[in-house]
């Protein structure tokens, strides 16, 4: 099927938003709360495979009760953001791990795999006709894409769905933590795993965040915007963050991060922010990395700064860790040097002011 041609069918929408009324959304983004006005539509079945690729105005799916995703749990997403740059071109991060990371995700909840080329022709796709809605680069401000897969067939057996839906929205943001690049402090989930061994933890289905809600919940009740999750066998090693991975940054030099063990997301950021970090002669161990070490290398100041990174958090600094039985590290936290700089680094490549070495950048519009 690699060389198999799709055509795409665009339907332009009559009702698109006034410009005065985007430009107000473009202002002052608020993550995930306003859409462009199209989506990208793509069917799958067992018989003719993917087909009917097209770019409709935004709106509701039209769904029946029995649809196996609202039932069954088969859904998968990715995100990924539009970039625009200061001569207006429109860039996306490395599109070609995104569709990767779909097809893993699509495998392990046994949907169909969206042609890496159908991706990313469809963040072009909407691109084409949505452009204007891709902010001006200041304040952080983006277009993040949510591409996602559905089981659309109408039945209540458990087996995996003979129909599929491919789609893609998408929501001008800011920041995805208001309050600046204050280091965000962190709930240690010690009641509730998200993921298991041969689970779905690798995998970037709805399942794994909705398992993540309940201690999510408990950290904002405790003051805390994120959650950490250790692994399930053994509640001892660190994994990663509801929504970012997290790397850790000793006074000896190098750096660490939780190691890919399969219950983890393989993050596009972190994958990148390794490749910059040894890019800089420093080295990176991926490996286990256990609670105790982490809460003795704080209090004796072997670690001196730990962050997390993903495509909506970009990279963000963590600052004290909190669970129901301590609290680990300074209550007034600073970002550490080192999270400042790769982060300055990551944004600059992605917005076109720092040379894009490793050609990640792919151009969705002049
Ligand atoms: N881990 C989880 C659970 C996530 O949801 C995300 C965000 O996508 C990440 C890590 C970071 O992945 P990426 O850098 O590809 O956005
Ligand atoms: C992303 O960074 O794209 C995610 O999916 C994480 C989520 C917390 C928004």
């Amino acid at each position: 099927m690699a060389d198999q041609h799709y055509e795409w069918t665009v339907v332009q929408s009559t009702k698109p938003l006034a410009d005065a009324d985007r430009e107000a959304i473009l202002a002052n983004p608020v993550f995930g709360t306003k859409f462009t006005d199209h989506q990208v539509i793509v069917t799958w079945t067992e018989e003719l495979g993917w087909h009917d690729a097209r770019v409709e105005p935004y709106g509701p799916i039209m769904m029946d009760p029995a649809a196996a995703v609202l039932h069954y749990g088969q859904e998968i997403f990715e995100g990924i953001k539009a970039y625009r740059h200061q001569d207006g071109s429109i860039w996306t991060f490395r599109p070609t791990a995104n569709a990767q990371r779909l097809q893993r995700s699509a495998h392990r909840m046994a949907l169909p795999e969206v042609p890496v080329e159908i991706f990313v022709e469809s963040l072009r796709q909407l691109i084409a006709v949505d452009g204007a809605w891709v902010p001006q680069p200041v304040n952080e401000k983006t277009l993040y894409i949510r591409p996602f897969e559905i089981a659309a067939e109408t039945f209540l057996g458990v087996r995996p769905a003979a129909r599929a839906e491919y789609r893609v929205i998408a929501s001008p943001v800011g920041p995805y933590f208001t309050g600046g690049l204050k280091p965000v402090k962190i709930w240690i989930a010690l009641d509730s795993s998200r993921a298991g061994k041969h689970g779905t933890g690798e995998a970037k289905t709805g399942g794994n965040y909705a398992a993540s809600l309940l201690a999510q919940s408990e950290g904002y009740e405790n003051g805390c915007s994120q959650v950490m999750f250790l692994d399930a066998e053994t509640g001892t090693h660190i994994e990663e963050l509801g929504g970012m991975n997290l790397f850790f940054v000793y006074a000896d030099g190098h750096v660490a991060t939780p190691s890919l063990d399969g219950n983890i997301l393989r993050g596009i950021t972190r994958d990148s922010v390794i490749t910059l970090i040894r890019d800089r002669g420093i080295t990176v161990e991926e490996r286990l990395i256990s609670l105790d070490e982490v809460r003795e290398g704080i209090n004796s100041g072997a670690i001196i700064e730990v962050f997390a990174c993903g495509t909506a958090a970009v990279i963000t600094p963590v600052g004290q860790l909190k669970s129901r039985l301590e609290v680990i590290g300074a209550e007034d936290q600073q970002p550490g040097e080192l999270t400042t700089s790769l982060r300055a680094e990551l944004t600059g490549i992605q917005y076109g002011t720092v040379a894009d070495r490793h050609g990640w950048m792919h151009k969705l519009a002049d």
